[in-house]
């Protein structure tokens, strides 16, 4: 499908200050949008950023079919904006579409459409290290009806947006012992809006005991370990790198899959288990608990110096040469070309002849 390109008369860049943004408030000035109705996809195209209108029965504000991705462009030395692993998103939001009953996009379309918009607004990527262009694709029902069916109808939009790390220090987390995230069978591992309004009120209420996020627990008996609220979570217990199975109820995340092959080329003993919180308190006394750190697109790798979970508060002191630290490190620097991609992850983005 071809993508039409309306492009606006003038930019709000000049006006915007890159070194200085808060996450998810400033965007750039074009979005793509599409539409579905009649089983396909149509009228692709790139247009400024604006408002849309919505009728009051909109199925998504009833029954929530919403999904979404969440990616990062960079550039390199010579301004070259660079994708990461933007197949694996288009494979991921699939993934959640079919969860969500909700049509599955072309990935080749997919990522043309990143492409062609991360091109556009190129002058928008920042170059302070650690920062970069945001992608936010997202998928949403527009059927106007009330009754509890798929709509038949959808939008898709990309929106770009430059952004600074989602946290700049380590995180103290507190393990949920009365709300869970997701359970088996349910939509856990699918990015739907559904999952981040669920989690809004463990988020606060950790944050008004003076933690920063919710560690999610297993929806059975809150004993393991599912997730954080915006990333997957490591530990490093004595010389191993454990990290739960995604076993359907945990976010398939492309940092964690990521963070997953560097650890084993880089030689160390990665394991993939389930880990409880009965095995990281004992550790924990034992002295064998060395680190413990999140990942995920938006945090990229965060150390965490806390952990609540039930009467205990387990410590940990992040050292600047953390091995969360050294993987934000590799995928920063894979990121903006700085390191020799061996993966074949980064993918440089070149203008596209209309003819
Ligand atoms: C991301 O890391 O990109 C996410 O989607 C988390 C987000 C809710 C900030």
């Amino acid at each position: 499908m071809d993508i039409r390109i309306d492009k606006v008369k003038s930019s709000k860049l000049p006006q915007t200050d890159l070194t200085k943004i808060p996450f998810g408030r400033v965007f750039t000035d074009h979005m793509f949008i599409m539409e579905y109705k009649d089983g396909e996809w149509q009228d692709a195209r790139i247009e400024g950023l604006k408002t849309l209108p919505m009728h009051p029965a909109n199925l998504t504000l009833h029954y929530g079919q919403s999904i979404f991705e969440g990616m990062k462009a960079s550039k390199n030395e010579e301004g070259i904006p660079l994708l990461f692993r933007a197949d694996m998103h288009a494979q991921r939001m699939n993934a959640s579409a079919k969860r969500m009953c909700m049509p599955t996009i072309d990935p080749d379309l997919f990522v043309e459409a990143v492409r062609q918009l991360v091109y556009l607004e190129k002058d928008w990527i920042p170059s302070d290290e650690g920062s970069a262009l945001y992608v936010r694709p997202f998928m949403f029902a527009t059927d106007e009806f009330l009754g509890v069916a798929p709509s038949e109808s959808y939008k898709f939009i990309i929106l770009t947006l430059p952004v600074a790390p989602y946290y700049s220090n380590p995180v103290r987390l507190l393990a949920s012992t009365e709300y869970i995230r997701a359970a088996k069978g349910g939509v856990g591992e699918a990015k739907t809006a559904g999952n981040y309004a669920a989690s809004l009120l463990a988020s606060k209420e950790a944050r008004n005991r003076g933690f920063d996020q919710v560690l999610w627990l297993d929806g059975k008996e809150f004993k393991f370990v599912q997730e954080v609220g915006t990333m997957n979570i490591f530990f490093v217990i004595g010389d191993s790198v454990i990290t739960p199975p995604t076993d359907g109820a945990i976010l398939k995340g492309i940092t964690r899959d990521s963070f997953l092959k560097i650890l084993t080329d880089k030689g160390y003993n990665v394991e993939i288990r389930p880990i409880s919180m009965d095995e990281v308190l004992d550790s924990y006394r034992r002295g064998t608990l060395k680190e413990v750190f999140g990942s995920g697109t938006a945090a990229v790798a965060v150390d965490v110096k806390e952990i609540g979970y039930r009467d205990e508060l387990i410590k940990l002191s992040p050292a600047k040469d953390s091995l969360a630290q050294v993987l934000k490190n590799e995928i920063n620097g894979l990121r903006s070309g700085k390191i020799e991609d061996r993966y074949g992850w980064v993918e440089p983005v070149y203008e596209v002849e209309k003819v």
